[in-house]
């Protein structure tokens, strides 16, 4: 079954509350939260992803799809633990060693909350192939990290296609979520490549008519 998580990232802050409720009566699956801390990424959203989050657990119950594009993983970790998440994701481009990935899969784990881990569009699969058995879902960056609506990188979903390819053959149950640049033309793509949770951004905040959009990329 396919997913749809809507990246919070490009919502106005004026626009929000309408956007969220919007949004869930178009049938998302998911509130994706784009946390960005200015130094793994250029930019900074750190408080407002924060607020966005707290809204929407007031005003909804779908899960939230957390996105940390953080260095300080862990102290991120405990904030977001605290607002019980769908799932939390990180990127292995930030650990640096097995022990440190491991150390934050346990945590997140320990608190009954699902793991990602994330794939910038130059990171090989090979980097993560060691953890896949131990997380829950694995982010494949279908655009470089750092802003909403930017181009699909055509060359990541063939990384979708050998994780697939990986994860059916060592029969490891995890779901791939492609996250970038998804419309309802790349959504196929994904979808053929792999994926079965995509996000979208742009795509859904400025479609005329978002159920139809939702649907458009489950198809
Ligand atoms: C980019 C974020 C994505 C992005 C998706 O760093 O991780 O979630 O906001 O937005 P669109 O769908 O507009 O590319
Ligand atoms: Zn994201």
């Amino acid at each position: 079954m396919i997913e749809v998580s809507a990246s919070v990232l490009n919502i106005e802050k004026d626009n929000a509350t309408r956007d969220f409720y919007n949004l869930e009566t178009a049938k998302v699956n998911y509130f994706h939260i784009d946390v960005m801390d200015g130094k793994f990424v250029e930019n900074n959203n750190v408080e407002l992803m924060k607020d966005y989050a707290l809204t929407i657990k007031h005003i909804s119950n779908l899960g939230l799809d957390v996105h940390l594009m953080v260095e300080d993983i862990e102290n991120f970790i405990d904030e977001y633990l605290m607002l019980s998440p769908e799932i939390l994701t990180f990127h292995i481009e930030v650990t640096g060693t097995e022990e440190r990935t491991k150390k934050i899969i346990r945590t997140i784990k320990n608190e009954g909350t699902r793991v990602g881990i994330a794939i910038s569009p130059d990171t090989s699969i090979e980097e993560i192939k060691p953890y896949l058995e131990l997380v829950h879902m694995v982010l494949v960056m279908s655009v470089v990290p750092g802003k909403g609506g930017q181009k699909l990188i055509p060359e990541t979903l063939e990384k979708v296609k050998q994780l697939k390819k990986y994860v059916d053959e060592n029969n490891i149950d995890i779901d791939i979520e492609v996250d970038g640049g998804i419309n309802d033309i790349t959504a196929k793509e994904a979808i053929e490549a792999g994926s079965n949770i995509l996000v979208a951004g742009k795509y859904l905040i400025s479609s005329e008519n978002m159920n139809e959009a939702v649907q458009k990329i489950k198809m």
